[in-house]
């Protein structure tokens, strides 16, 4: 078969364009060793009990990944290398914890941990192993009917401080930036990452508010995402807020 030059940099550039897609990066992961099945809700994210539920409880803590709190909610899927013990396809984890063992990149839960083996019996023996050689890459976070929603951090103080953080964010892109606009007049105001995935303000803007996010992907790509609904003017502490918005993916 003859091919055109165009269609061979077309072939080339899909070869280069999946391969991109699939390669993993080859590492440690170890498993926090006083949890029960599921992750820590003092995880450094500050996502709360929500922190080590999501996701059926596979999550993880990351080390270099965590990086500063912008990692937090990031998806990996991470699989063990030990063919006798391991599947091909690991398990897809949420990062809500920081943390780092011996030359891990990883702290899985417990639950997360067993479910990188292909059975009960194999699980057992990872466990038992206690930090294993793995290979991961990022994936796309995947909330099915869900819509991003606002989680109003339990210490905000109405209408002094504000601090809430962000779940289910589908995808696999950051949200660097959040705003915070009145609907009347249309004042924004740019709110602090005070740590992990929690965004906090002082005097925030009153009424209802708006809300804007700023997605940015690995090739330096943005874009604003801005909230069907407002967050209404008397919210509370502890609420959740559905946004009425998602990334597609
Ligand atoms: C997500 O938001 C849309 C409005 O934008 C709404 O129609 C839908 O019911 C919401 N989905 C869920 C699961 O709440």
């Amino acid at each position: 078969m003859a091919l055109s030059l165009p269609s061979l940099l077309i072939l080339l550039t899909t070869l280069l364009l999946t391969t991109e897609a699939t390669t993993f990066i080859h590492s440690r992961a170890a498993y926090y060793p006083n949890s029960d099945e599921h992750g820590t809700d003092v995880g450094a994210c500050g996502f709360g009990s929500f922190g080590a539920t999501i996701n059926g409880g596979d999550v993880s803590a990351a080390s270099d990944l965590y990086r500063d709190g912008v990692g937090c909610g990031d998806c990996y899927q991470v699989r063990c290398t030990n063919s006798h013990y391991c599947s091909d396809k690991g398990v897809t984890v949420v990062i809500t914890d920081q943390g780092s063992g011996p030359n891990t990149d990883f702290i899985l839960s417990r639950r997360a941990f067993g479910r990188m083996a292909q059975t009960n019996d194999a699980a057992a023996s990872l466990l038992a192993l206690g930090v294993v050689d793995i290979e991961y890459r990022r994936v796309s976070c995947s909330y099915p009917n869900k819509n991003i929603t606002i989680k109003i951090d339990e210490n905000s103080n109405y209408p002094y401080y504000l601090a809430f953080v962000l779940w289910y964010q589908q995808g696999d892109k950051d949200i660097t930036a959040v705003q915070l606009c009145e609907t009347q007049n249309f004042v924004c105001k740019l709110l602090d990452r005070s740590y992990g995935a929690v965004w906090t303000t002082t005097s925030p803007p009153s009424g209802p508010l708006s809300l804007r996010m700023l997605l940015s992907g690995e090739d330096g790509d943005e874009s604003w995402i801005v909230p069907v609904n407002n967050i209404p003017e008397n919210w509370k502490a502890g609420e959740t807020y559905d946004t009425g918005v998602q990334i597609d993916i």
